[in-house]
């Protein structure tokens, strides 16, 4: 789909006028007023629609009336909903083109273009029937910066979403690797198993050594202009999880795929940056391997040494994320970053505790943690904060190693995030679980089913405000 900008779009011809409505308001459409509000009474609640013929009295053909619902409740999140309505709807009546128009003052334009492009996308490369687009929307009263931003919003989060969309037979760690080394504006190290070996994160190594595709430590790295802070992103990059030799049951294996959403959206979000140009330094970190039952797989009570030289007993080879963030995390710290962020389809407990909605934040840092969640606010996703007590330390205690990979299956996505933070030194941290968020089994709001792009415009909002 296109995205212009116009002035004035009344006098335009097109196919479908799309004009919003709030709630006990009129329309600045004489003829929707005079049919859809006066004698069918739409009221405009929020993201109802109504479409009409115009039988050529106005140089569109339909119009299209979107709900606002109550004008003092309307912001930039609602925005994005209610262009994602329309676009649907728009697809839904095979319309190829539409002006919108909506009488709105303040700048909502980068929310809009966010919103009609995540409406528009469709994961259907491998359909023969491709499911129905419209071509182009113009839009009128949003600047053109406004739109432009959000187009790179949403391309980011297209680099995403197909990457964890797309089937494991593709996107390998190598896949990864070569996605990441073709990022303009980014420069790209990749090691391979050997260097892997001889950096010593033994965690990592073990997790990928029973698969017949090697493992890619990728570091990519992004220097704005005025360089005030340094940041590492971690993703939690596995591209398939079996579970190992803990082999998972049929069903929770399904979607196993997506268990690299954490490293797409890394990949997502360095893509955006020369575009963008926030005042930091990005590193973005991806330990990418497949979690595989084999024969060369590793085992529960193998002993695996860390980067930072912590021992850790496996005592569940499906606990695979945190093996491979621990390294990563050393690595990160090791960069003299000021602050450094994973994201992670880390724990099937933080789905159970916080469901498709909202995905987990823990940290070592209240203030990071906060601006994370309010950052999470005002890009339309939503962050919400699990504790991270003392006490459920006491389960990773192990006989032999300093810890064990797992605890208690109770506050597992808490235990989780105790485990990481023993792989921290020096920086802030911030730990985001997108376990329930990242991929979703049926269509939920603006997105259909599959992968959604999460963290991607958090991440992308918390860079710029820097
Ligand atoms: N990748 C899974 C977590 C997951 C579950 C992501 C469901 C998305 C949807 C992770 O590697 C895993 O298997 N976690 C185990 C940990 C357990 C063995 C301590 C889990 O959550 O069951
Ligand atoms: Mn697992
Ligand atoms: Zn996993």
């Amino acid at each position: 789909m296109e995205i212009k900008v116009s002035e004035n779009v009344t006098s335009t011809p097109c196919e479908v006028l799309v004009i919003g409505k709030f709630e006990g308001e009129k329309t600045t459409v004489e003829l929707a007023n005079k049919y859809a509000v006066e004698k069918d009474r739409f009221e405009g609640k929020f993201c109802e629609t109504y479409l009409m013929h115009t039988l050529g009295q106005i140089p569109a053909d339909k119009i299209l009336i979107v709900g606002l619902g109550k004008k003092e409740e309307f912001d930039a999140n609602k925005m994005r909903q209610a262009v994602a309505k329309s676009v649907k709807k728009l697809q839904q009546i095979k319309a190829k083109n539409a002006c919108f128009d909506f009488d709105i003052n303040a700048d909502y334009g980068k929310s809009a273009a966010i919103g009609a492009l995540i409406a528009d996308y469709a994961f259907d490369k491998y359909k023969n029937k491709k499911v129905d687009k419209v071509d182009e929307i113009t839009f009128a009263k949003f600047s053109e910066k406004e739109v432009k931003e959000g187009i790179i919003f949403a391309n980011a989060m297209k680099l995403t979403r197909d990457l964890a969309n797309e089937s494991a037979q593709i996107v390998t760690p190598s896949k990864l690797a070569e996605v990441a080394k073709n990022l303009e504006g980014i420069t790209t190290q990749i090691y391979d198993k050997d260097e892997i070996e001889r950096m010593g994160m033994g965690a990592f190594l073990a997790v990928g050594q029973g698969s017949v595709n090697p493992p890619k430590f990728i570091h990519m790295k992004y220097t704005g202009k005025n360089v005030k802070r340094k940041i590492a992103l971690i993703g939690k990059g596995i591209c398939f999880d079996s579970g190992g030799l803990d082999i998972k049951p049929a069903s929770s294996m399904l979607t196993m795929r997506d268990d690299m959403s954490g490293a797409a959206c890394i990949l997502g979000v360095m893509s955006a940056l020369k575009y963008l140009e926030p005042d930091v330094e990005v590193h973005g970190i991806i330990a990418a391997c497949e979690n595989m039952p084999s024969g060369s797989s590793y085992k529960p009570g193998d002993i695996l040494t860390a980067k930072n030289g912590k021992t850790i007993e496996v005592d569940n080879t499906d606990a695979e994320g945190r093996l491979t963030l621990a390294d990563a995390l050393c690595y990160a710290c090791e960069l003299g970053v000021d602050e450094v962020i994973d994201i992670a389809t880390l724990t099937g407990a933080c789905m159970v505790a916080l469901g498709t909605v909202a995905s987990g934040i823990m940290g070592n840092n209240e203030d990071m943690i906060n601006r994370l969640i309010d950052t999470a606010k005002s890009s339309g996703e939503t962050y919400w904060e699990l504790p991270m007590f003392p006490e459920y330390k006491d389960s990773l205690k192990s006989d032999i190693a300093d810890m064990k990979n797992t605890g208690s299956r109770q506050g597992g996505a808490s235990i989780a995030g105790i485990f990481l933070k023993e792989f921290v030194s020096g920086p802030k941290w911030c730990h985001i679980d997108i376990a329930g968020t990242a991929f979703l089994e049926k269509p939920q709001k603006e997105f259909i089913a599959g992968a959604t792009g999460a963290g991607v415009r958090t991440f992308l909002n918390y860079l710029k405000n820097i």
